[in-house]
């Protein structure tokens, strides 16, 4: 009888082949798996708007009013969320428009996970530095009293933060890397305000917001209105627009006798903790397990920038590390690929982008073909299509391509070279073909699942009725969403991805209701939103 692990090397080809559309599968949603999660997504909202305490917080922010563009002033925004902290000055100018003066501040892997205190500190040595650069500095005073004399400063604080007024909220948990000590709890004005005045700066923190209450307001402020705000980037969440009313929660709170609309932020980053309904691959399992806070922010994890490229890494050590034989690079790892978060999701989207894109990068950048690319020619004959590409039972040489697919797939190599650190040598066609093909998957699985939480904000908006086919919707005002964020604004057909599943999950018609904008101005500047908070903000206040 002949060995076991000869029979299997002998079938190897189709074993392959199993094994990827095994993987293959796992990553898509059909239609009924996105009704179940937009179902379940619907409940947890309504979970987290009766009660304190649930996995997806659903945050009253105590913003009753959305700007309409005619406001004016001057303001100063501080915005911390991901990779930069940044200092803004903001003039609303009345008409929709706005000026903005900016730095950006790098923040270190150090100030993230160190005492809280240091990343307080910084955030004020930040805003220091940023006036002490400009030659003009804001002048809208506060009010009257001791304050008058400070800038008023709205912080974007991109994290959840259980707000109980407009200025003061307790941090509930950190995200995306951040773990700094002895935060969680604490008031987050109060600890930037403490900063502030140890250094003896004439500023007042007088608006704290989400950075998708920001997406809202700002996208409101130079569209004339919006009722979502959401974050597809390192981060996700959304903010929408809910009747005080069924903020069940707010029990005896005095906004409950006001009545009328408030924003919520619903920190759908933490939708189905329990992961009940999200389908994880063993790629997520392990992702969760390995990150700072496993357990928790399940749906952020299955979608944003932060962890895109992880899951994607994890899938090519997969097929690396693959026995009887390796299926990709030829079995070799890089330091690169081998350090934890050592794939930029950014790799990703220029991987994506290097397919769709016949100009993104000259052939001439191109690598020439590896050995095993050119060698399979003669003997196999006819053309293959892109279909075929993952179809290991034949071999890929690169006269058997399109010479569009065959410039596709060499722009590929191009950037895994560049990027992931191996040699020309090292990355065949059919290498190429295989990162594509993963890096699709999982960027797919991501917009589709976005598109659940869009869905759900709409029915509960009570803007569409009923979910999948049973969808019908009510009016025919635009559902304006304001978003920011690198996946929304950079990573090809991401918005076009999502939208195929809106179609799914609300409609044709609730779908092209779905208008989609940016929450910023045209030179990609973050952090501007903030500044409209504060304009309310001061603007209540007088
Ligand atoms: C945070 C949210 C934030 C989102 C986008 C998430 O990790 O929990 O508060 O809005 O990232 O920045």
């Amino acid at each position: 009888m002949a060995p076991l692990t000869a029979t299997f090397a002998d079938a190897w080809p189709d074993k392959v082949n199993a094994h990827l559309a095994d993987i293959g599968d796992m990553f898509q949603l059909g239609e009924d798996v996105l009704r179940n999660i937009t179902t379940r997504f619907l409940q947890e909202f309504n979970q987290g708007l009766s009660q304190y305490g649930q996995a997806m917080a659903m945050i009253p922010t105590f913003v009753t009013g959305v700007p309409d563009g005619t406001e004016t002033g001057t303001f100063l925004a501080l915005d911390l969320g991901g990779t930069n902290l940044r200092v803004c000055q903001v003039d609303l100018n009345g008409d929709q428009t706005f000026n903005l003066k900016q730095q950006k501040y790098k923040v270190s892997e150090q100030l993230k996970t160190g005492e809280a205190t240091a990343l307080f500190d910084y955030m004020a040595d930040s805003v220091d530095a940023f006036l002490t650069e400009q030659s003009s500095s804001p002048t809208v005073p506060t009010g009257s009293g001791p304050d008058s004399l400070s800038l008023p400063l709205g912080l974007t604080f991109s994290f959840p933060v259980e707000q109980t007024a407009l200025d003061k909220g307790l941090l509930l948990t950190w995200t995306k890397g951040f773990s700094a000590k002895n935060a969680i709890g604490k008031d987050i004005v109060g600890l930037l305000q403490n900063a502030f005045d140890k250094k003896h700066l004439h500023v007042k923190c007088v608006a704290l917001v989400n950075d998708t209450v920001g997406a809202l307001l700002s996208r409101a402020y130079t569209a004339g209105g919006a009722s979502c705000g959401a974050i597809f980037g390192t981060g996700t969440n959304g903010a929408y627009v809910e009747k005080v009313a069924n903020l069940a929660k707010l029990g005896n709170h005095p906004a409950v006798a006001r009545g009328g609309d408030m924003i919520v932020n619903t920190e759908w980053g933490g939708f189905d903790n329990s992961r009940v309904t999200l389908p994880s691959t063993p790629f997520d399992n392990k992702l969760d397990r390995e990150s700072i806070n496993p357990r928790f922010q399940a749906f952020e994890k299955f979608i944003s920038g932060m962890y895109l490229g992880e899951i994607t890494r994890n899938i090519f050590l997969s097929l690396i590390d693959a026995a009887p034989k390796p299926i990709l690079f030829g079995g070799k790892a890089t330091p690169q690929l081998n350090k934890h978060y050592g794939l930029d999701t950014e790799l990703l989207s220029l991987v994506e982008a290097a397919w769709e894109d016949e100009e993104h990068l000259a052939p001439s950048d191109a690598l020439p073909p590896t050995a095993t690319d050119k060698h399979t020619s003669e003997e196999d004959g006819g053309k293959i299509d892109d279909a075929q590409l993952l179809d290991f039972t034949q071999s890929l040489g690169a006269s058997r391509l399109q010479t569009a697919t065959l410039h596709r797939l060499q722009r590929i190599r191009t950037i895994v070279v560049k990027h992931l650190g191996y040699s020309p040598e090292d990355v065949s066609l059919r290498d190429a073909a295989l990162v594509r093909w993963a890096c699709a998957l999982v960027s797919r699985r991501a917009a589709r699942l976005s598109a659940t939480a869009v869905a759900t904000v709409a029915v509960q908006m009570g803007r569409v009725k009923g979910i999948g086919s049973d969808a019908q919707v009510q009016g025919s005002d635009p559902i304006a969403v304001g978003v920011d964020g690198s996946l929304i604004q950079f990573y090809p057909r991401f918005e076009e991805r999502m939208r195929e599943a809106l179609r799914v999950l609300i409609g044709e018609e609730g779908e092209k209701l779905v208008k989609i904008g940016l929450a910023k101005d045209g030179s990609g500047v973050g952090g501007t939103h903030t500044c409209s908070l504060s304009l309310h903000c001061a603007l209540s206040s007088q």
